[in-house]
């Protein structure tokens, strides 16, 4: 995705192009943005050679998870919607991880009988749910138990897992009853030590943390663990700044972690596979000035993009035709929902933005569309997919009678 003659084009088309096709807003994914992120992870961990299951919940669409499945990757799963749509898009139920701390008897019966890889449990009363719907259907299930390692993730801390005060989880204590207790278990077999600090950390220090504390555990134990799934998290450059996450220092911690453990590796990375993928394209409204403020009112909402009003998220606004006349007006830009923090981003230095202009919330692949609602009786936007000079409808723009 790059500007080309000061006009913004996602591989081989121009935005402005598809905004005047598709209309606004509009969720549009780039093909080899997704396939380079692929294979760059791939490259990055390939001498760990680790099974990688795309979390789904940062991205359910299922065209995107059939070009994903087809890159190779499993998928990580949190409810029975996305299993069902994960083995639609075709992927092998042999990379398939089913996490998530509430997980119904109804999903449990489904997980099992689909034979996916594991079912990840974060809670004694849910493994012994699991015992007992195995009993039923007479199988011995595999599944992976969930640490919470009390790791700070330094991350949002809305998006924080690891700490012992979040849900996630068992504590080590419950973690050693709970092995012990299942170490006879003729249904249930624990395959897995699964784990997940947080989302969008850009420093390798709380995952060298974790592993420090699971290095411990496992010394204590002496349980052999076939596979250690460390999660996802990795977080993407939002702001164009240089933060990033130093997957080498990452990768050697790991590494030194199994010249001492011997497993394989599961990662559940979604918004690193997907986040800079997407893209939405908006309409400019409305220009509106108030005594102290400028707004721009755009035609994309919370309820589309629901990161900026729930976690004060950043993601980029850009517009789709460079002008090059700056404006010294504080802009800010906002939806027209009405709530006070349906708001994006204000902006200090610009350039003149007419009505009617089209712009890009950028980086928006990941828990953009998979977050949207249908707040103030909005419809959903439609999702396409750039592969060079093609583009495809992955998701039909709802109509109001959908939704009522
Ligand atoms: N595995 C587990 C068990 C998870 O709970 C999550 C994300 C992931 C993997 C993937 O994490 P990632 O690689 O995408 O960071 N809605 C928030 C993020 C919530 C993340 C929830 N769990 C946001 O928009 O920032």
């Amino acid at each position: 995705m790059q500007y080309i003659n000061n006009k913004f084009y996602i591989e081989k088309k121009s935005v402005k192009s598809l905004a005047e096709k598709f209309n606004t807003p509009l969720y549009c994914y780039s093909f080899k943005n997704l396939k380079t992120n692929i294979q760059n992870f791939k490259k990055t961990f390939k001498s760990i050679s680790p099974l990688i299951c795309f979390s789904v919940k940062s991205n359910s669409n299922v065209y995107l998870l059939k070009e994903i499945k087809k890159l190779g990757l499993g998928a990580d799963v949190v409810s029975k919607g996305e299993l069902f749509a994960s083995l639609k898009a075709g992927i092998n139920k042999n990379k398939i991880v089913f996490s998530g701390v509430g997980k119904t008897e109804e999903e449990i019966e489904y997980a099992i009988r689909k034979n996916i890889l594991l079912i990840n449990s974060e809670s004694l009363s849910e493994v012994l749910k699991i015992e007992e719907i195995a009993k039923k259907e007479n199988k011995l299930v595999n599944i992976g138990l969930r640490l919470n390692p009390d790791t700070d993730a330094k991350t949002l801390k809305q998006i924080s897992t690891g700490k012992s005060e979040n849900k996630f989880g068992v504590d080590e204590k419950t973690f050693i009853k709970i092995i012990n207790l299942m170490k006879k278990s003729k249904f249930i077999r624990i395959k897995c030590l699964s784990v997940h600090i947080g989302s969008q950390i850009l420093n390798h220090k709380p995952y060298e943390k974790m592993l420090g504390v699971l290095d411990k555990l496992l010394k204590r134990l002496k349980y052999k663990f076939d596979i250690i799934d460390l999660g996802g998290g990795m977080g993407i450059n939002y702001e164009k700044n240089n933060r990033k996450l130093n997957y080498n220092e990452y990768k050697k911690s790991i590494i030194k972690f199994r010249r001492k453990h011997n497993c394989k590796i599961i990662f559940e990375p979604g918004r690193s596979i997907i986040g800079n993928v997407g893209i939405i394209l908006t309409k400019v409204i409305y220009l509106k000035h108030n005594k102290s403020k400028n707004f721009v009112i755009l035609d994309v909402a919370m309820n589309d993009l629901i990161r900026p009003a729930l976690y004060n998220a950043k993601h980029r606004i850009i517009p789709s035709i460079k002008n090059n006349s700056m404006s010294k007006k504080v802009l800010e830009f906002v939806g027209p929902i009405c709530e006070t923090t349906d708001k994006f981003l204000t902006e200090k230095k610009y350039q003149n933005i007419k009505e009617n202009d089209i712009m890009i919330v950028c980086d928006t692949g990941a828990y953009g569309f998979s977050l949207s609602s249908n707040y103030n009786l909005r419809v959903k936007p439609a999702e396409i997919l750039i592969k060079g000079n093609k583009v495809q409808i992955i998701r039909k723009r709802q109509k109001i009678v959908d939704i009522i």
